[in-house]
């Protein structure tokens, strides 16, 4: 690694910063540009709950003042999911509708892909929560990665985690290099299935990997 390179808890100063990364890397490590117009909306669908509302359980890497890196993660997922049901989803809804992203044809093909996958395939996974209460998302600035970024960053949240007596930790990824990542930390795969929103894009169908961790 890089001597310039530290990890440390996210402050709110960082939340641009995040912000930009989370939309820069959204799609598999790539720009979010690809598949969806609205950067804002975009990234609080991604990522307000974590900065907002459990900034403690954030982490970035810093690279000469600069954030190369992220994590975001929460200590237990069915708050975060209930907290984004109760106070995200319906103003983020209005701002959608302000900014009229459901007028765009990019987003129209995405949702519309979305509502199909839902609609076909269900999108539904099994629940981890109870052995896996926590989870969290990671991801490294093009031309930033391969230098023990994402390890020193899985490092200080699993560090922390313990600490706060959190017994286990589960995500989901897209992604096949994240899913050797995680492999490579210590996780175990515990559920592989697919997805097919992003088939009008990317002409495929994506595997959708839940990797788990006890700690
Ligand atoms: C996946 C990601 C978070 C890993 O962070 P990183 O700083 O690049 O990874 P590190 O340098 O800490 O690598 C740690 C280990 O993971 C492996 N690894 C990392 N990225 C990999 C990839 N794309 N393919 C295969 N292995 C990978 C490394 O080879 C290394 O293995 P080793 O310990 O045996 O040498 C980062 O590359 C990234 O953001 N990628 C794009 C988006 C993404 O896939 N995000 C995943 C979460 S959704």
């Amino acid at each position: 690694m890089p001597p310039g390179i530290i990890i440390r808890k996210f402050e709110v100063r960082d939340r641009g910063a995040v912000r930009k990364i989370v939309h820069d890397t959204a799609l598999m490590g790539e720009s979010a540009a690809i598949f969806f117009q609205g950067e804002e909306v975009l990234s609080d669908a991604f990522s307000l709950y974590f900065t907002d509302y459990e900034p403690e359980s954030c982490f970035v890497a810093e690279n000469n003042a600069e954030v190369t890196g992220y994590l975001i993660g929460a200590k237990s997922k069915s708050r975060a999911e209930a907290v984004f049901a109760r106070r995200i989803a319906a103003p983020l809804l209005l701002k959608a509708l302000r900014q009229g992203i459901f007028l765009k044809p990019k987003n129209l093909i995405f949702i519309l892909g979305c509502l199909k996958d839902l609609l076909i395939n269900g999108m539904r996974t099994p629940d981890f929560n109870r052995r896996f209460p926590a989870t969290l998302h990671v991801n490294i600035k093009n031309g930033f990665r391969g230098q023990d970024t994402g390890s020193r960053l899985i490092a200080a949240y699993l560090d922390y985690l313990r600490k706060e007596k959190i017994p286990g930790v589960h995500l989901a990824t897209m992604s096949e290099g994240g899913a050797n990542f995680f492999l490579s930390q210590g996780f175990e795969l515990l559920y592989k299935g697919r997805r097919s929103y992003f088939r009008q894009v990317l002409k495929r169908d994506v595997p959708l990997f839940i990797f788990g961790r006890r700690l």
